[in-house]
């Protein structure tokens, strides 16, 4: 049995250059997991974890106590680690620069989506915590700024999330494939159970909140109905999954194939889901696993990010699902 923490000593051994100040950053991300995952689990015995906190976040939407919960925790374990230099997370306007002789000095910043899925919370339904690593861009030694965020998905350094389903599991990847992690509460441990994960090429699952079928482009509507046609080489008509947190679909897609679609819509001409705490890591994570993340068009890790709470359509998971998709999207206006 292989845990987490022996997996980054063993993976920072193979840079002999490394500093280990990844490997400090992976590791607090796993002591975060374990701090939501612990009031998580207890959330329907306490009201002060489930709920609506009263407040609306940057975007407009009603904040979870949860959201908050999970995004103190991480900025806090952050801040007293001292191994980054920067933060930005979906729940706060304005990303954070770590001004301490450590953070200045510190190589990389992370964004996040710290709670993924926060309208499932109440309902006892799988949620999760997503991170994005970036190395900065400004002078070491300088506080970050805005530029340093700000970089397209392609140079992202690290990228991963935590589901927490019917077991926590911590996903990431260094650019050298994905690997999975269960957590073991009882020895307060992750542990490797999930190397190499693969997407499959095809799978048949389509997971997309059909209920605003009326407001999608063409190409989605008609892609929903191949979809949804009988075909014996394809296995159609395909089976629909959504949860309503990315994560956990996303998730279930990679390990048994499918394809996840937030497209634009008449009332979201972009989207819902943000390209730099959702799209770029996710992209990341399905690409190392054989998979596929597009807007439609373009490949989400090529988009030039312009402001720091943008959304970006998303269309991602198995390679030729994805493609078939965008084949829908370039002929039907
Ligand atoms: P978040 O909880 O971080 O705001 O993200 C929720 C996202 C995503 O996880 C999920 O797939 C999608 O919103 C669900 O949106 P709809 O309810 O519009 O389908
Ligand atoms: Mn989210
Ligand atoms: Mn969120």
């Amino acid at each position: 049995m292989k845990t987490l923490g022996q997996f980054i000593v063993e993976k920072q051994a193979e840079y002999p250059n490394a500093k280990g100040e990844l490997s400090g950053i992976l590791s607090s991300i796993r002591l975060v997991a374990k701090v939501i995952h612990r009031d998580i689990n207890k959330a329907g015995l306490t009201n002060n974890i489930i709920g609506n906190s009263g407040v609306e976040n940057v975007q407009g939407e009603a904040q979870m106590k949860l959201d908050l919960f999970a995004h103190n925790t991480m900025k806090q374990a952050l801040i007293a680690r001292e191994e980054v230099a920067g933060f930005a997370s979906e729940e706060e306007e304005n990303f954070v620069a770590f001004d301490t002789e450590r953070g200045r000095n510190a190589k990389y910043v992370i964004l996040t989506d710290p709670l993924d899925g926060s309208s499932n919370i109440d309902v006892n339904v799988a949620v999760g915590t997503i991170f994005s690593i970036y190395r900065r861009v400004s002078p070491i030694g300088t506080k970050v700024t805005l530029e340093d965020f700000l970089q397209p998905g392609h140079k992202q350094v690290a990228a991963g999330y935590i589901v927490y389903g019917s077991s926590t599991m911590l996903v990431y990847t260094t650019g050298n494939g994905v690997n999975g992690f269960t957590y073991d509460p009882s020895l307060g441990v992750f542990c490797l159970s999930h190397e190499n994960m693969q997407c499959p090429k095809a799978g048949r699952v389509y997971s997309i909140n059909e209920g605003q079928y009326l407001k999608f482009p063409q190409g989605v509507k008609k892609y929903i109905k191949y979809c949804q046609e009988e075909d014996k080489e394809t296995q159609r008509p395909y089976a629909s999954r959504y949860i309503g947190s990315l994560v956990s679909d996303f998730h279930r897609n990679m390990l048994k194939g499918g394809i996840y679609i937030y497209p634009s819509a008449t009332n979201y001409p972009n989207g819902k889901l943000r390209l730099l705490y959702e799209g770029n890591p996710m992209a990341f994570l399905a690409e190392q696993a054989g998979g596929l993340a597009t807007d439609g068009y373009t490949r989400i890790l090529d988009i030039p990010p312009t402001e720091l709470h943008e959304r970006v359509p998303l269309f991602i998971g198995s390679k030729e699902m994805v493609e078939k998709a965008q084949e829908f999207m370039n002929t039907f206006e």
